[in-house]
């Protein structure tokens, strides 16, 4: 299939903290093991940020990579998103503070929060904002403190998280991967699913909402992995339905990196062979609006992707947010 006018990734890089933890020095934290964590979830291990490292920290080493890849000049980028659930601070947003590290002119800047679907929700607001012909260059990243947020005495959760960062270039102008379409949607009839309860206007912090641990993630895992195999099959359906693809054409899935049974599940009901899907959630676990450009960035680096190949990236998170992008190598 062929549009009139994509927008182009020029470049894109990506950053995980060089600290790994793996399942074993886990279990010596909290009542696991290797064996119940790699047959629930996939996971092996995943990095964590020093306590110094901020999710802008991780976004800065990100962008570069994305940038010298690109080889574009920073004076040429005039819009920043970031996607995150864990900025440094709830406001300034993280991106203003991606700015002013990066050394960017004084160009927009702002936050996207859609969760692990950030990401893509990103891809598609950026897009919207290039074709409008008033940005011409924007630097669009997934980063992620997601062990900021972690409740560390809690198995259910804390195990299947990590930290990391994904940044892409992207112009109407130039040459690179085409991204083809966007489909995305949410569904906001139950946050109690996946969400963390206080620090917002609802219940702000308080000496008893840190005694009950309310500033930690908390998530219903069953329910979380049923939506997320029916909203992403649906997204992936959606997206393709609307630019005349058969499911045989889709030669790479890029799936949000959440717990291998899912993804598995995912390739069922979309009856496409699990050769085709990308994943390396064994080495960084879910780690949430960094998963998918985490991915991407790898399976291009490891020649995973062949030019003119097409591919979807697909992801699912909490509000209950899904999204699927479209596009071609
Ligand atoms: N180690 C050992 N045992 C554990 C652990 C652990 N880390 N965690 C839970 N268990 C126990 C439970 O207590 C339970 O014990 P019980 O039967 O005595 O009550 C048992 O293991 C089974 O628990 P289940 O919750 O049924 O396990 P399940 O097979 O559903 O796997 C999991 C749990 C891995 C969380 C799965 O449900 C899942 O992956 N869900 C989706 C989560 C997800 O993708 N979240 C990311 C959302 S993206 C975002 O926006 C942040």
């Amino acid at each position: 299939m062929s549009n009139p006018n994509p927008t182009y990734v020029l470049g894109m890089g990506s950053y995980v903290p060089s600290n790994k933890v793996d399942n074993h020095a886990l279990s010596l934290r909290v009542d696991t093991s290797d064996e119940w964590i790699r047959s629930r979830t996939g996971i092996r291990e995943r990095c964590l940020a020093e306590d110094d490292q901020a999710c802008s920290d991780l976004a800065l080493e990100a962008s570069v990579r994305a940038l010298k890849d690109a080889d574009i000049e920073r004076d040429q980028i005039d819009l920043v998103i970031v996607a995150t659930i864990t900025p440094d601070m709830s406001f300034p947003s993280t991106a203003c503070l991606l700015q002013h590290k990066l050394g960017l002119g004084k160009i927009s800047s702002f936050d996207l929060e859609a969760a692990c679907s950030g990401f893509l929700y990103a891809l598609d607001v950026a897009d919207g904002m290039l074709a409008s012909n008033r940005y011409h260059n924007a630097l669009v990243v997934g980063a992620e403190k997601m062990s900021s947020i972690l409740d560390w005495d809690d198995r259910t959760t804390c195990v299947l998280f990590g930290d990391g960062a994904g940044a892409a270039v992207l112009s109407k102008k130039g040459a690179g991967h085409e991204l083809l379409g966007f489909q995305c949607g949410a569904d906001g009839s139950d946050p109690t699913v996946l969400h963390k309860p206080a620090g917002g206007s609802l219940l702000p912090a308080s000496q008893d909402t840190l005694n009950e641990r309310k500033h930690f993630l908390k998530m219903n895992g069953r329910e979380i992995f049923k939506s997320a195999v029916r909203v992403m099959e649906r997204a992936v359906r959606e997206l393709l339905e609307k630019h005349e693809i058969s499911m045989d054409e889709v030669d790479h899935v890029i799936p949000h990196q959440a717990n291998v049974r899912i993804v598995e599940s995912l390739a069922q009901r979309l009856e496409i062979s699990m050769d085709k899907f990308f994943c390396n959630l064994e080495n960084y676990g879910n780690t949430s609006a960094a998963s998918v450009p985490l991915a991407l960035d790898e399976g291009r680096a490891l020649g995973r992707f062949r030019s003119g190949q097409l591919g979807v990236l697909v992801a699912f998170g909490a509000g209950l947010t899904w999204s699927a992008t479209l596009i071609r190598f």
